[in-house]
């Protein structure tokens, strides 16, 4: 016998429930952002391996370790998107986005993929929804992002979220930070683990990435990048606090918050809900200044986040949110004999042109055994049509609920299947 065949490790089925708050989840999210402005823009979910590499960053634990990276027929180098913003970067450079109004406000719903080791909350195979902003620097933009995360967030119900925020500050005061934090791990490499201990000589920022407890617990002393910026990214992150304070988003300053990846500067953040465990981050983002311009694109600012949609849909499991109600089925159509069958496929195709959720009885199954599969289906009225109806041309409407049924012609139909919609 050949072996059963199962899905890949770190990926999920989305069975038709789970499959339906999603959906539920990319359209309530889709309003928002429409609402501050956003447009769609959909980019391949592979790209060449090179645009990750330079814009997340070689020393990154996503390009170091997490890509999915293969060679195609042809010999080109490609991965899998582990993110979404570097795609969006990509083709704002390549199809000169910049002729758009400014700011380009762009997003997008696609499935993401990382070679991470799978656990609650964690998966290889998992959707974001993001957002970039590109084209300005002004803080009220980073205010704007930031509490377009938090309010759509909010609306979902989810409870004791905590939204953290940093400022990483402009390249050239990074230097300065970087210069101390290596100061600062030089000399404690036993007491990091052996990527963090080489991390100190080539990318420093990124041992604030690591999950290891002893890494975690030699940063507690560490240098605060908060001390370090220049005075024109501390006005900058002053403004943006003193938006979000305007509209009373709470938050917390953080100045570890680095986040896993190169193309940062200036605000960070990120949404944890910390009742989920290790696995708690359940949206975050942040702005890229140099991002387009070092793909030699125009020299323009930009900011932008994502959220996980698996995480917000453990987030609700988690505190009994339930935000989608399935939709009825108005009806049931029955037929009793082959030769009723045309006739009840045309009463149904006209019901659902009215806009109502129908089904059809497919096989001729006993009208015991129909009545059976409409409750099953949890259909709100079975409609019967046998020898009797077709030649008065009527319907007898059984409703479900209360087991009464009445023999009705298909306009009345209409009008009491619409009544149960309103009621
Ligand atoms: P990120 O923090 O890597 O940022 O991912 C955003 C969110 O995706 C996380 O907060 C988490 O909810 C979810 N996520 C990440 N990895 C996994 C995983 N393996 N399984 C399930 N969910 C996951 C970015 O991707 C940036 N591109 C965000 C951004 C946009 N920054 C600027 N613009």
């Amino acid at each position: 016998m050949s072996e059963k065949i199962t899905k890949p490790r770190g990926t999920q089925d989305f069975l038709p429930e789970k499959a339906e708050l999603l959906m539920f989840i990319n359209e309530s999210a889709t309003k928002f952002f429409q609402n501050y402005g956003y447009r769609p823009i959909i980019t391949p979910t592979f790209e060449k391996e090179d645009l990750f590499k330079r814009s997340i960053g070689e020393s990154t634990d996503i390009v170091q370790k997490e890509m999915y990276e293969f060679e195609d027929k042809g010999g080109r180098k490609l991965a899998l998107r582990p993110e979404g913003t570097a795609s969006v970067v990509r083709a704002y450079i390549e199809n000169n986005l910049q002729a758009l109004a400014k700011p380009a406000k762009l997003y997008y719903i696609g499935q993401m993929f990382r070679y991470e080791r799978p656990q609650a909350g964690r998966y290889r195979e998992f959707w974001q929804m993001g957002i970039e902003a590109i084209g300005s620097s002004d803080p009220a933009l980073d205010a704007e992002v930031v509490e377009l995360c938090y309010k759509y967030l909010s609306s979902l119900a989810i409870k004791e979220m905590v939204l953290k925020i940093n400022s990483m500050g402009c390249r050239d005061c990074r230097g300065d930070y970087i210069k101390e934090l290596k100061k600062y791990l030089d000399g404690k490499e036993q007491e990091l683990c052996k990527t963090c201990a080489q991390r100190i000589e080539t990318n420093p920022l990124r041992v604030f990435d690591c999950k290891q407890e002893s890494c975690k617990q030699v940063l507690t002393d560490s240098p605060k990048i908060l001390d370090y910026i220049c005075e024109a990214d501390k006005e900058h992150f002053e403004k943006v606090r003193s938006l979000l304070d305007a509209v009373k988003i709470k938050y917390v300053l953080d100045s570890h918050l680095v986040r896993g990846f190169d193309y940062y500067t200036r605000t960070t953040f990120e949404v944890l809900l910390p009742s989920l465990g290790a696995q708690n981050a359940l949206a975050g983002g942040g702005r890229y200044d140099y991002l387009i311009e070092d793909y030699s694109g125009p020299k323009e600012p930009a900011i932008g986040f994502a959220f996980g949609t698996e995480r917000i849909m453990l987030a609700l499991e988690s505190q009994k949110i339930s935000v989608f109600t399935k939709p009825n089925l108005d009806a049931f159509v029955i037929w009793i004999e082959q030769a009723q069958k045309q006739n009840a496929y045309e009463t149904t195709s006209y019901l659902r042109d009215k806009h109502f959720n129908v089904i059809m009885g497919l096989e001729g199954r006993s009208l015991k055994a129909q009545l059976k599969l409409a409750n099953k289906m949890q259909a709100r009225t079975a409609l019967i049509i046998g020898e009797d109806e077709v030649k008065t041309k009527s319907v007898t409407v059984k409703y479900l609920e209360t087991g009464e049924q009445e023999k009705l012609a298909l306009e009345q139909v209409v009008d009491k299947l619409r009544k149960q919609v309103d009621s």
